[in-house]
């Protein structure tokens, strides 16, 4: 029985990566793809979700959520890594689908159609999920699992010295969902940005005879050019498909049932993720972290799963 999931992200080309491994993989039904804001503002991540489903051409269409404007007054893009158009100035042309409905409403009425079979994969800022939190009291309980790329469990940051960028986005939505009543995942960021890619990542993608194979070979070489010049790699992190990759292998992580709170006030520490790491501390766990992760495990498992 294929996993039911919603995919919330906000592409930007590791979320691309990580749709071209869920849209094809019949281990899930993609019930719905809703963007949010993060790496491109709300309105050019709706409009990305259109573009890399059209790019991609799945099976079955997922239903899609245009994205509104979060109300973080520091809310700051990443389009120095993704691209001004948030998928590697490609330029794609994509035919705007007219009726749109705001992310949070597809969450809502999916979840509430489905009560305990559907579970939420955020790949970008939690906006959508604690709006859907506060638009239908009943969401919590009727939502399967939550399972998140975001925060840092060793306290080092990649948008500021403390905070991974999801999490910065969006601090209140964030605090919102880390603190509500359901079963919780997050993938952090010292567990994502072990994984490295380097160049050979292109010769392993599928060929551009067909559809993943054309769409990310010419997304994935703009990230290669953006994480030299902007953070001197020579290889790139992409996290997203390794986030997803714990609902498709989770024997390749260790998880560890944790405290975890987000910072919404430092100057300097606003959207940190905050974990109890004192012994004998009995507060309640409130998230499973992923701890360890196989790193050479994981890269041969998304070329396998690319390669699907
Ligand atoms: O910090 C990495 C995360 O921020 C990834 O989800 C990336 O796509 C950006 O959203
Ligand atoms: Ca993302």
């Amino acid at each position: 029985m294929p996993r039911r999931i919603i995919i919330d992200c906000d592409p930007g080309i590791d979320d691309s990566v990580a749709l071209s491994m869920a849209l094809y993989n019949k281990a899930f039904d993609v019930v719905a793809v809703t963007a949010v804001e993060g790496n491109v503002p709300a309105e050019m991540a709706t409009i990305n979700v259109q573009t890399v489903i059209e790019q991609l051409d799945p099976p079955r269409l997922p239903r899609i959520g245009a994205a509104t404007s979060n109300d973080n007054s520091d809310y700051r893009d990443a389009c120095f890594i993704h691209g001004g158009d948030g998928l590697g100035e490609v330029g794609f042309v994509t035919v705007d689908h007219h009726q749109r409905h705001a992310s949070e409403k597809i969450i809502c009425d999916e979840v509430r159609a489905a009560p305990g079979e559907i579970d939420i994969v955020c790949l970008g800022p939690l906006t959508n999920v604690a709006r859907a939190i506060q638009r239908d009291p009943h969401f919590i309980e009727n939502v399967g699992q939550i399972v998140m790329m975001g925060g840092s469990f060793n306290g080092i940051g990649n948008i500021t010295q403390t905070a991974e960028f999801n999490i910065h986005c969006d601090p209140e939505s964030a605090r919102e969902v880390f603190h509500a009543p359901v079963k919780k995942t997050l993938i952090p960021l010292d567990i994502t940005s072990q994984v490295q890619f380097s160049l050979s990542l292109m010769g392993l993608l599928p060929p551009e005879s067909n559809a993943i194979g054309r769409f990310l070979h010419q997304v994935v070489p703009y990230l290669f050019r953006s994480y030299h010049q902007q953070l001197g790699l020579e290889t790139i992190q992409i996290h997203d498909a390794i986030a997803l990759l714990q609902l498709l292998e989770p024997d390749l992580f260790e998880l560890e049932s944790m405290t975890a709170d987000v910072e919404i006030k430092g100057e300097l520490t606003r959207g940190m993720t905050i974990f109890e790491k004192r012994c004998g501390r009995n507060a309640p766990h409130n998230l499973e972290v992923a701890r360890v992760v196989d790193v050479s495990a994981a890269r041969q498992a998304v070329f396998r799963y690319l390669n699907i």
